[in-house]
C-alpha cells in the first residue's frame, strides 16, 4: 500500500503492552499505532526493510520521502520517542545527510534508514515544522500539530 490509501488500521489495545514477538508503532502528532508479528511485514519498496518509513508505507501513514527511501534528502525526519535501543544505529550516509536536516535533535533519525530490530513498542514523532509537509499541501492533520 504505497500510495497512502485511506483504509482504517485495525484497532490495537493500547492498554495493553504488545504481545510476545509483537512490534507496535505509533506515529505522531497523528496518534496511528499499528502493531504486526515481528518479521512478517512484506517490504513495500521504500527505505529500508522493516525501516519507519516501510512500516509507513505498509499500512498507508504519510511519511514524506522525496527521494524514495534512499538516504538522499532530510524530508523522512522523525523525531524517536520510544524504542531507540531496539532500532539500527545510525550509518555514515544518514548521518552526513542529518547534518543537512533543520531542527537536529538527539533523537532525530532518518525514517527511512532506521530500522527496527526487535519486537516491542515504537513511538516516532514527524516533526510539524517539516517545511515539505506545508509546501507540498500534505494532510491537514499533519501540518497543524
Ligand atoms: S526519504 Fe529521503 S532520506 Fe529518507
Amino acid at each position: 500500500m504505497s500510495e497512502h490509501e485511506s483504509k482504517p488500521l485495525p484497532p490495537v489495545d493500547l492498554s495493553q503492552p504488545p504481545a510476545e514477538n509483537i512490534v507496535r508503532v505509533t506515529f505522531k502528532p497523528e496518534g496511528k499505532t499499528v502493531e504486526f508479528p515481528f518479521g512478517s511485514l512484506p517490504y513495500d519498496g521504500h527505505g529500508e526493510p522493516m525501516s519507519f518509513l516501510d512500516v509507513a508505507e505498509n499500512y498507508g501513514i504519510f511519511l514524506d520521502h522525496a527521494c524514495g527511501g534512499v538516504c538522499a534528502c532530510t524530508t523522512c525526519h522523525i523525531h524517536v520517542l520510544e524504542g531507540t535501543k531496539n532500532i539500527s544505529e545510525a550509518e555514515e550516509k544518514e548521518l552526513d545527510r542529518m547534518e543537512l536536516s533543520p531542527g537536529l535533535q538527539l533523537n532525530s533519525r532518518l525514517g527511512c534508514q532506521a530500522v527496527i530490530e526487535k519486537p516491542g513498542t515504537y513511538v516516532v514523532e514527524i516533526p510539524s515544522w517539516n517545511k515539505n509537509y506545508v509546501q507540498e499541501g500534505k494532510p491537514a492533520a499533519v501540518v497543524k500539530s
